[in-house]
């Protein structure tokens, strides 16, 4: 059953921003175990799109349904707000650029963590502030920092927090948005390959929203370049990057320094 359904179904999804289009035309299937790359320059739509693919956003027309725990697929516009919070807490993650939006800057890294496995019904403390730890340490973050608060923490560190609250309750599905975005590049590589073990590991479906062809390379087995709000290639990242189709695909590939 799981194999043969897809976790995200889109169609003709179209999210408009009174006349300027966000994004247009937007169809594909995301399946589970799935790490989907949408890639394209500044302002071609790929926040907009992710933001409509976790409900953060109502698209103007098209939909999206997504496959619930319980095997139902379900359209998100008919999800009650109740239903729509739930799956936001614990279903799924979202990765955001901006480690700030992701957490709670005032209460301590291990709360940041804990909070989320309260949400899902977890109450004893000891379990808690264990499963904290232990997932601080996943996320190469030393167990004596646990009630620092993230204010105190280097932006690395801080979008290694976020990462950690979002996986600790084994979503089945991560949005992320350039989650290396704001990062150095050294730090980058780090926070880069934090991730892509523990996607493995976790065997997660992912969208992740990047202009790093790079990034997209090296996490995704499939991707989405978009331009002016529109998917223009679609494909297995590879044959994207290798053997690009269209003229603006074979653009941004050929402008990927030399490394
Ligand atoms: N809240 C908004 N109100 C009006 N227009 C918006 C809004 N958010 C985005 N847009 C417009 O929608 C289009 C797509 O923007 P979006 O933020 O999705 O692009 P993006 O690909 O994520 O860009 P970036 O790489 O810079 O983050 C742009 O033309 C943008 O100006
Ligand atoms: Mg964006």
């Amino acid at each position: 059953m799981s194999a043969e359904t897809p976790l995200l179904t889109v169609r003709s999804l179209e999210k408009r921003y009174g006349a300027r289009i966000g994004c247009t035309g937007i169809s594909f299937d995301l399946w589970p175990g799935e790490v989907l790359a949408i890639v394209g320059e500044s302002g071609s739509g790929k926040t907009t799109l992710l933001h409509c693919l976790s409900a953060r956003l109502e698209p103007s027309a098209g939909s999206v349904s997504y496959r619930m725990r319980d095997g139902e697929t379900r359209d998100l516009a008919s999800l009650s707000e109740a239903e729509r919070r739930f799956l936001m807490r614990t279903d799924w993650g979202f990765v955001h650029q901006n480690p700030a939006d992701g957490l709670r800057m005032r209460v301590s890294a291990g709360a940041n963590v804990g909070e989320r496995l309260m949400a899902v019904g977890e109450r004893h403390y000891g379990r808690l502030r264990e499963t904290a730890g232990d997932w601080l340490g996943r996320v190469e973050i030393d167990a004596e920092r646990i009630d620092d608060r993230p204010s105190e923490f280097s932006g690395g560190m801080r979008q290694r927090l976020q990462i950690a609250r979002n996986l600790v309750t084994h979503p089945r599905l991560v949005f992320m948005d350039e989650p290396t975005g704001g990062l150095d590049v050294s730090v980058q590589a780090r926070v880069l390959d934090l991730l892509r073990g523990l996607v493995a590991d976790l065997g997660l479906s992912v969208v992740i929203v990047t202009h790093d062809l790079a990034v997209a390379r090296l996490l995704s087995q499939r991707m989405i370049v978009m331009r002016g709000g529109e998917i223009v290639e679609e494909g297995l990242s590879d044959r994207v990057l290798d053997d690009p189709h269209h003229p603006y695909t074979q653009l941004l590939v050929a402008s990927i320094p030399e490394s």
